[in-house]
């Protein structure tokens, strides 16, 4: 299998590679934002809890969304791979997604870090918000705060993957194009 952590800041790209990237190689793609959203707009129980936190730009807690991913994982068997997709988020999360790919004999490929100066991250998200409609996109305090909790938070996985050997940076700032070529001949590379 072929199991791909698409890594960086919000506003990095990482949606919009994964689109071209689960065309390319057929792979499942698994981002938890978007499931938490889909959680929101249903208005379950989860939702709720996770709207008020998303609302603010901070994390939801490991276990709520490594119990998400778990069973995404499950439900999506006899596939290619998967790009996960602003998961992990968290050391404890790298620990769960290295143990539940164990227990279906695989495990992660590499991890793609798109790289994107921070005063070009917001203002790409605060663009997005414009048409994305999402409240965590349209005030510039939410948008800083999500990347200072990924400075703090998230940014410590680079090194928990680089001792794994699977870490690979990617320049984020240019047309879609190019950068999908990178992130093409990286993985490339690892799947040589
Ligand atoms: O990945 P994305 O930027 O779409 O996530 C949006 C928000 O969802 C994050 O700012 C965070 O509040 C929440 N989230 C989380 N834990 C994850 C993924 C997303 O708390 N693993
Ligand atoms: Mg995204």
């Amino acid at each position: 299998m072929l199991n791909i952590v698409l890594f960086g800041p919000p506003g990095a790209g990482k949606g919009t590679q994964s689109t071209r990237l689960l065309e390319k190689y057929g792979l499942v793609h698994l981002s938890t934002g978007d499931i938490l959203r889909a959680e929101i707009n249903a208005g379950t129980v989860l939702g709720l809890t996770a709207k008020s936190l998303i609302d603010k730009g901070e994390l939801v807690p490991d276990e709520v969304v490594i119990g998400m991913i778990d069973n995404k994982i499950s439900a999506s068997a006899n596939k290619n791979g998967f790009i996960f997709d602003g998961f992990p988020r968290t050391t404890p999360q790298a620990k769960a997604l290295d143990e539940v790919l164990q227990k279906k004999n695989t495990g992660i490929t590499c991890m793609l870090a798109l790289e994107v100066p921070e005063p070009e991250l917001i203002v790409r998200l605060l663009e997005r918000g414009k048409v994305s409609g999402r409240a965590d996109d349209q005030d510039e305090n939410t948008v800083i705060n999500r990347i200072k909790v990924y400075n703090e938070s998230t940014l410590p996985l680079k090194d928990f993957y680089k001792a794994q050997e699977k870490f690979a940076a990617i320049h984020g700032v240019g047309t879609v194009d190019a950068i999908f070529e990178s992130l093409c001949e990286a993985i490339d590379g690892v799947k040589a």
